[in-house]
């Protein structure tokens, strides 16, 4: 369906994000016929470029960034007649007067401002929104996370853009949210009848969640080394994949049904902090190693020549609790990190044993069963179930799984999560974006643990680039009988 007609106005319009998600998003969405015909892209930065070099740049961006069979010389050509480039400065009042000229040739139609810049940005680039007189009745801000390094900057910056935008024009967005297969546990937990009477402590002995990336560093050293992966990947995709698996049931899926639901997780999370902190969690930090089949250098080696010795961790695990009926007893693990053997994303849901037996021992053992909802790369749902295996020698026990992969079952390319979710602001639908005061809560309970890093001076522990991180990770769930799914 066509969407309405609009502006999107990108701040940070030549950074990493726009040029590698943001354009090539639109871009597909612009093939797939769902912008209208007068749809303006305007990207926003300091560097000096005409309209003309921008787009060519812009063009660079994508081609780069899809594989070729996606690429269709008519409809890139058409995307990029869209595309407008004005030279602003978020923190002065230079080239101001030009971005609204440009924009007041459109003030009728629904106007974007999305804020694709270091979130310390976000405060001063509102102001100027405002005061340049660019907010219509139509116009709604994006922010990309994270928002703040912990809760006071967090709230901080929340508070300044909240000076000019009311809540319901801003979508914080957080891009696993557009994932399909996130959005899909929506649709497998209460669709169905199966899982939800399963769906607690009492049947349930532990959950996973893993996001293993094969990248390095690449080139967001600056942002990064100030981040670490707790910030950078936990307080916002981990923490909201938890919620989406740990909610309760909503009413419907209005965006703040939702969203009061997965408040409730992030209220109900247990404090990590003080000594215990060092218990339940584990930092990491990649050396030289091997990453798709080439060496590649450590972290501290990527930062270059002279610089100070690095903290940041870039791998993550930790054991954690939620504090309420449904979940007493059953631990969640995260992990996450650079530089491991593969790219893979899952969420393993571990049911509990049965409660007894009736086979021999010749059976084999019955092992629990096992839901897999795997994020990427092929994006799918694996439900292991025990049977019996084949043949007349008796009752000989199997684990086997229901596999479904999107691919096999859809044949069709798997939309990129932001090409949802930047609609979904035009369409001004918020369901799959954060609110303030769950982007609060996540980081009351970060907090806690970035102190507890600091005070007890837990230093990163070495990994190879390749392998699953540091030992520390493996024995951190092994301690509770239990070990880290792993793909046969
Ligand atoms: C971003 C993080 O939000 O998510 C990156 O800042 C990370 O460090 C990326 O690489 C992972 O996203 P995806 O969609 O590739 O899993």
């Amino acid at each position: 369906i066509v969407v309405d007609p609009f502006d999107y106005v990108v701040f940070g319009g030549t950074g990493d994000l726009a040029r590698r998600k943001l354009f090539p998003a639109l871009y597909h969405r612009d093939f797939d016929n769902q912008l209208p015909e007068t749809a303006r892209i305007i990207g926003v930065a300091r560097r000096d470029e005409t309209t003309e070099s921008y787009r060519a740049d812009v063009e660079d961006a994508i081609r780069a960034s899809l594989p070729e069979g996606d690429i269709d010389g008519e409809a890139l050509g058409r995307f990029l007649s869209r595309v407008v480039y004005v030279r602003a400065d978020g923190t002065r009042d230079d080239g101001w007067d030009e971005l609204s000229r440009v924009l007041d040739e459109r003030r009728e139609c629904i106007r974007v401002f999305y804020l694709a810049t270091a979130s310390n940005l976000f405060g001063p680039i509102c102001h100027r929104i405002k005061n340049h007189d660019l907010i219509t009745d139509k116009t709604r801000l994006v922010l990309e996370k994270p928002i703040g390094h912990d809760l006071e900057s967090s709230r901080a910056i929340n508070e300044a853009v909240g000076q000019d935008f009311p809540e319901d024009r801003i979508y914080r967005i957080d891009h696993y949210l557009g994932k399909e297969t996130v959005q899909n546990l929506m649709a497998l937990r209460f669709a169905n009848v199966l899982f939800e009477p399963l769906w607690n402590a009492a049947h349930i002995d532990h959950v996973q969640i893993t996001v293993a990336e094969t990248l390095g560093l690449a080139e967001r050293a600056k942002y990064y080394d100030q981040a670490g992966a707790l910030r950078d990947m936990v307080q916002n995709h981990m923490l909201q994949m938890l919620c989406l698996v740990a909610m309760e049931p909503p009413t419907c899926i209005w965006a703040d049904a939702v969203r009061d639901e997965k408040l409730k997780v992030l209220r109900a999370l247990k404090p990590i902090a003080g000594r215990a902190a060092s218990n339940v969690t584990v930092r990491g930090q990649y050396r030289a190693g091997a990453a798709d089949g080439h060496a590649v250098p450590g972290y501290q080696q990527e930062l270059g020549p002279g610089a100070p010795t690095s903290q940041a961790e870039t791998f993550v695990a930790l054991k954690l609790e939620i504090d309420n009926w449904r979940w007493a007893g059953t631990p969640f693990y995260l992990r996450t990190g650079k530089r491991l053997p593969s790219r893979v994303s899952e969420i393993v849901v571990t049911f509990r044993p049965i409660p007894h037996s009736i086979f021999s021992r010749d059976a084999g053992p019955v092992v629990p069963n096992r839901l897999v909802i795997r994020l990427q790369p092929d994006e799918g749902i694996k439900l292991w179930l025990m049977i019996k295996d084949r043949g007349p020698g008796g009752m000989r026990l199997r684990n086997v799984p229901l596999d479904m992969t999107f691919r096999e079952a859809f044949g069709q390319r798997n939309p990129d999560a932001y090409e949802r979710l930047l609609l979904d602001v035009v369409r001004g639908n918020q369901t799959l974006f954060m609110r303030r005061d769950e982007v609060e809560a996540a980081w009351r309970w970060i907090d806690p643990i970035l102190e507890a890093w600091d005070a007890n001076k837990e230093g990163v522990k070495p990994y190879t680039a390749g392998s699953w991180g540091p030992s520390a990770s493996i024995a951190l769930i092994e301690r509770d009988g239990r070990t880290w799914y792993e793909e046969d």
